[in-house]
């Protein structure tokens, strides 16, 4: 791995660099040994799609694009590290929003190709999890994980590392998207989740109870709810006053954390697990963060990242990537070749110097055979083979 020259008293720690830009935030981070954050610079696209009342995909991706050049720079000085102190790239390749993805997997594999670091596509969802392992450095697996974001709200066992079953999902929304749009139900725009979460300090859930979703076994359901909140707007009509809203945004958030809660604490109650784990967008809300307290009790020790751990950022994509390091490779493969490059010098040779004396100068520029860059690109789960940049990817 690299010899890190760059970094003053860098012993041999692996450093990974992360890449996120699957939705609507820009971030690079530089996380050593998968636990501790150097740097994780976060731009946020808010001011960009707030006009439009939500996130514009192509302005989205068109922007990562601009801002990773220069966000790359203050991580890495943010981290005091240099290029060659990079042992591992780690992108998020899905899921996400497909020109999005394309962007950071694009950056991504022009750095590995140009410093000759590995590079891992990361599960966006496995990096939910692995924000928890940053927040608490001794949190391992067997551990039990809800994790709720703008599009995913899953709940999911995690017994080892890079290794997740799903045992429970939502059938309809998720819960980040449900909070989006009853936020929009109630005027509050982009970016919908923490608008209604300020509001719904204001209200008091018991002066317009809505239903709370409960469906069988571990499934979610936020469109009943959603819809009840739709008909109430409807009914109130002109004669809705602010404290309406607010006490709405406070009964809405009540069904959503309850029901997302219920079935955590009916897992919980099937099995017993060391480690619970809250994380992704939602889990920033202040609401959910209380309840979830209260309801894993002393049953588990729990963590909840902090909130810019929870909301999307490439530390947790580093943190997932180096971690996949130690999961088991692709079946067939040999383990010793498992993540890493063939040497500097053979690839800096390759792209970068004058051919050797003698050499057909016609293979000058030409890229080595597929096979040979391919061993060089990991996927996470086990696969091998280029980035795939995948938006429907589960986990
Ligand atoms: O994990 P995340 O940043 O992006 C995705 O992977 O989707 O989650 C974004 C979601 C959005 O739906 C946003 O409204 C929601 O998380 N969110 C919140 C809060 N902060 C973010 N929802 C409720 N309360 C919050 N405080
Ligand atoms: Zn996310």
């Amino acid at each position: 791995m690299a010899a890190g020259q760059g970094r003053v008293g860098r012993d041999t720690l692996a450093l990974t660099l992360g890449i996120e830009t699957s939705c609507d935030e820009t971030s690079v981070a530089v996380v050593e040994d998968g636990r501790r954050v150097l740097s994780n610079v976060i731009h946020s696209q808010v001011e960009l799609h707030k006009e439009f009342g939500g996130v514009v995909p192509e302005l989205a991706a068109r922007d990562h694009l601009e801002r990773l050049p220069h966000l790359l720079e203050v991580a890495l000085e943010r981290a005091g590290a240099k290029p060659q102190d990079i042992d591992l790239i780690a992108a998020t390749r899905g899921p996400g929003l497909a020109g999005c993805l394309l962007v950071g997997v694009g950056v991504a594999e022009g750095l590995s190709a140009a410093w000759s670091t590995p590079l891992l596509g990361v599960n966006h969802l496995w990096g939910h999890i692995y924000a928890a392992m940053l927040a608490r450095p001794d949190l391992e697996p067997p551990l039990l994980g809800l994790v709720v974001s703008g599009a995913h709200s899953d709940l999911v066992r995690m017994p080892e590392h890079g290794h997740f079953q799903v045992i429970g999902r939502t059938r309809d929304d998720a819960a980040g998207e449900a909070f989006d749009k009853a936020a929009r139900m109630l005027g509050l725009g982009y970016p919908g989740g923490p608008a209604l979460d300020r509001l719904a300090r204001t209200g008091d859930a018991r002066r317009q109870p809505l239903p709370k979703p409960s469906l069988p076994g571990l499934e979610y359901s936020f469109s009943g709810l959603k819809t009840a909140l739709l008909y109430r707007l409807r009914d109130l009509g002109a004669a809705v006053t602010e404290q309406d809203k607010a006490d709405l945004a406070a009964s809405f958030e009540r069904s959503v954390v309850e029901s997302l809660l219920e079935k955590l604490d009916a897992a919980l109650r099937d099995h017993p697990y060391p480690e619970v784990v809250v994380s992704g967008g939602v889990a920033a809300n202040t609401l959910l963060r209380k309840r979830a307290t209260e309801v894993v009790g002393t049953r588990a020790r729990l963590t909840m990242p902090p909130l810019e751990l929870c909301t999307d950022n490439a530390a947790m994509i580093a943190a997932a990537g180096y971690f996949s390091q130690f999961t088991s490779p692709p079946r067939g493969e040999d383990e010793s070749s498992y993540f890493t490059s063939p040497p500097r010098e053979e690839v800096e040779s390759r792209y970068f110097t004058s051919p050797p004396h003698g050499e057909d100068e016609s293979s000058y520029f030409t890229s080595p055979p597929r096979g040979e860059v391919e061993s060089r690109l990991r996927l996470s789960g086990g696969a091998v083979g280029p980035v795939l940049v995948d938006p429907s990817l589960g986990w």
